[in-house]
């Protein structure tokens, strides 16, 4: 693993958004695996002014996201495809055809089976990741059992909890979410992973532990060949991670 320390939120940022200029430059027919939350939010900002002030041409590139609540239409401002649009997308000059975002209404059973189709099909060349305050990876929560391909996941009450910020109450925050699988993060040739705030359990578990824990699915990371961390440094001290 290699581990990146960011200064500030915003070095990271930068720090990542170099790590998929790179990408992007030297393949522009690439596929990105995407994530939304606060975590990245600083990257997609920076990639965003690179593509308007330098040039970097998103105009091939396709785009798979992790997860999307169930219950939510992509019109909904907290659904992960309104997140990709507005945080992303309507920013650069990707051709929107070429996103993907799961459906999180309908006929979920379907809408799980065309996730599947599109995962075996695509070849992810990078997958940005954040991380739950319980260890989480797009929805994959921790338990006893992971699972490889697209599902629909319970969320934990902690996470219902960590995402309550940005509903008008908890009780409208969704209660399922369906999520590329474990096996499916694992399979991109390199992962990015942007790690900040409130995640110190994870980052301790990634960072200083040995162990592959399924119940901290973060750490499953350490088995990756290709797997970059971005660390903010106040939280890389706070669990004593030395590099
Ligand atoms: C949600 C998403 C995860 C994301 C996590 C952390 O639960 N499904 O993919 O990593 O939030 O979000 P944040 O970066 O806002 O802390």
């Amino acid at each position: 693993m290699k581990v990146i320390v960011a200064d500030t939120y915003e070095e990271g940022a930068k720090k990542a958004a170099d790590v998929i200029e790179k990408l992007v430059r030297e393949k522009p027919d690439c596929t990105l695996g995407l994530a939304t939350g606060s975590s990245p939010v600083g990257m997609y900002k920076e990639l965003a002014r690179r593509c308007k002030e330098e040039g970097l041409d998103f105009s091939k590139v396709h785009s798979v996201n992790l997860d999307e609540y169930v219950g939510l239409e992509p019109t909904h401002d907290q659904s992960y495809r309104y997140f990709m649009d507005d945080n992303l997308f309507n920013h650069i000059n990707i051709d929107k055809a070429n996103t993907y975002v799961a459906k999180g209404t309908g006929d979920i059973d379907k809408n799980i089976a065309e996730f599947n189709e599109i995962l075996d099909k695509t070849d992810i060349d990078l997958q940005v990741l954040g991380v739950g305050p319980d260890g989480h990876l797009g929805f994959n929560e921790p338990g006893a059992t992971l699972y490889e391909k697209a599902h629909k996941e319970v969320l934990e009450e902690s996470t219902i909890d960590a995402n309550t910020r940005f509903f008008a109450s908890r009780d409208d925050v969704p209660r399922y979410a369906v999520t590329m699988g474990m096996g499916s993060i694992m399979k991109a040739k390199t992962l990015l992973m942007i790690i900040n705030g409130n995640k110190k359990e994870a980052a301790r578990k990634l960072l200083m532990e040995d162990k592959i824990d399924p119940m901290c699915p973060a750490t499953f990371l350490r088995l990756h060949r290709d797997a970059i961390v971005v660390i903010e440094k106040s939280l890389a001290d706070e669990i004593g991670y030395k590099g």
